[in-house]
């Protein structure tokens, strides 16, 4: 059939991680590939507490329409949380979206224009790229190093595109690569931000998964003029299938962001805002969410030393202080697209290449790798299969 689809779908990719997602499936499959939180954590027995309390005591509440900007004890609790982190903000800063990824649909529909410039961390998030991709912007990556996006870059940039949209950022162990924007680095963004007068888009979905290292104030706590949109969410802390994130942004942009809510799907779920605030009432959350560092450090260092002893010689990684992933750098000229295959087909292990992170293209060489949602006796395994792939495949090809 010869749908008349509109132009936008030629813009809307199918996401590279998903497609591969299928062959975690397989059976014998070890895959590094997802962004998948540790399952073993999820708080089941306290989530059905809560679900239970819920339905019991707040039932009709619970199942009914409700307002579009969120509900409103759950705003409240997020708004003190975020005051921890140093942003200053109330309940009608807070509003809530069903995961960070629809923040970031709606950052792009609010904004972009076909053909305008956003700018980002290069390489930067593919969910990013994709929610994007329907309103057809351009993008302005700015390089990054061991700290995140380098500032002298980014105003070498804004210098070429003064009227770009909006800086999109992930600065807190970024996907894909790990790294975090350093503190100084924080700052001068937001100042460089305010010479523009440019929306910053923080995307931050691992901020409270740090399991070394100090805590770093958010951009937005740095804002004054109130052109930082900061994106939370509850997937890494909680449970991604509950869908639940938060936009913390001025209240003129909330607004915006309401009508664009009304268009989508009118409101987030009524019975997950409720039973997530039930949960922060009844449970300690920050009791949970130690539990989760601890395990992400144990199995972020089983995933480091096996490649340390796995792997050949001029293989790099970075050794991120948070959050899910690290980012490996294979020696120039050797395609990761070409070795997942081959990794896939041989030793029945998988993992993402890095090059759809890449906006406009380029850096074959490059692949991210999960740890969070690997069982450990699984991640020294697929370490080690990896290892004798890429020994063979740099024999045999002289990569
Ligand atoms: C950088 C980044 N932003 C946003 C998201 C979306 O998260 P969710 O929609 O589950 O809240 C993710 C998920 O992995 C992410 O890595």
């Amino acid at each position: 059939m010869d749908y008349r689809f509109a132009d936008r779908m030629d813009n809307v990719r199918s996401s590279a991680i998903r497609d591969l997602l299928k062959y975690a499936e397989e059976p014998g499959i070890i895959s590094f590939a997802g962004g998948f939180p540790a399952p073993e954590l999820f708080p089941i027995e306290p989530l059905r507490a809560v679900f239970d309390r819920v339905l019991v005591d707040e039932g009709r509440a619970a199942l009914q329409y409700s307002s579009t900007e969120g509900y409103l004890p759950l705003r409240e609790k997020i708004a003190a949380r975020m005051k921890r982190l140093n942003i200053d903000c109330n309940a009608g800063n807070v509003f809530m979206v069903h995961g960070g990824q629809q923040g970031l649909d709606f950052a792009g529909k609010l904004f972009i224009n076909e053909g305008d410039t956003i700018i980002c961390e290069n390489p930067t998030f593919l969910g990013g790229i994709i929610a994007f991709g329907p309103y057809v912007p351009k993008y302005a990556g700015v390089p990054m190093d061991q700290d995140g996006m380098i500032m002298e870059e980014l105003e070498k940039v804004l210098e070429a595109n003064p009227k770009a949209k909006f800086i999109y950022t992930i600065p807190d162990f970024q996907n894909p690569t790990g790294v975090t924007l350093s503190l100084e680095r924080r700052k001068r963004m937001v100042e460089l931000a305010n010479q523009y007068d440019m929306v910053i888009i923080e995307d931050s979905p691992y901020r409270e998964v740090r399991y070394e290292g100090q805590h770093l104030p958010s951009i937005k706590s740095f804002d004054t003029k109130g052109l930082v949109v900061h994106i939370g969410t509850f997937s890494k802390i909680l449970s991604p299938g509950m869908r639940l994130g938060w936009i913390v942004a001025e209240e003129a942009l909330i607004q915006k962001f309401v009508t664009l809510k009304q268009s989508a799907d009118t409101q987030t779920s009524t019975l997950i805002q409720r039973q997530v605030n039930k949960y922060l009432e009844m449970y300690d959350i920050d009791m949970h969410i130690e539990e989760i560092r601890k395990l992400y450090k144990k199995k972020k260092d089983l995933m480091l030393e096996t490649i340390a002893k796995e792997f050949p010689e001029g293989f790099t990684y970075t050794n991120p202080q948070g959050g899910l992933f690290t980012w490996v750098e294979f020696p120039e000229g050797m395609d990761a697209a070409v070795v997942l295959k081959k990794a896939i087909a041989e030793e029945k292990v998988a993992f993402v290449p890095g090059a759809p992170f890449f906006p406009n293209g380029g850096h074959a060489n490059h692949c991210r790798m999960n740890y969070s949602g690997v069982a450990e006796a699984q991640i020294t395994e697929g370490v080690k299969r990896l290892g004798r792939i890429l020994k063979t495949l740099r024999k045999k090809e002289s990569w």
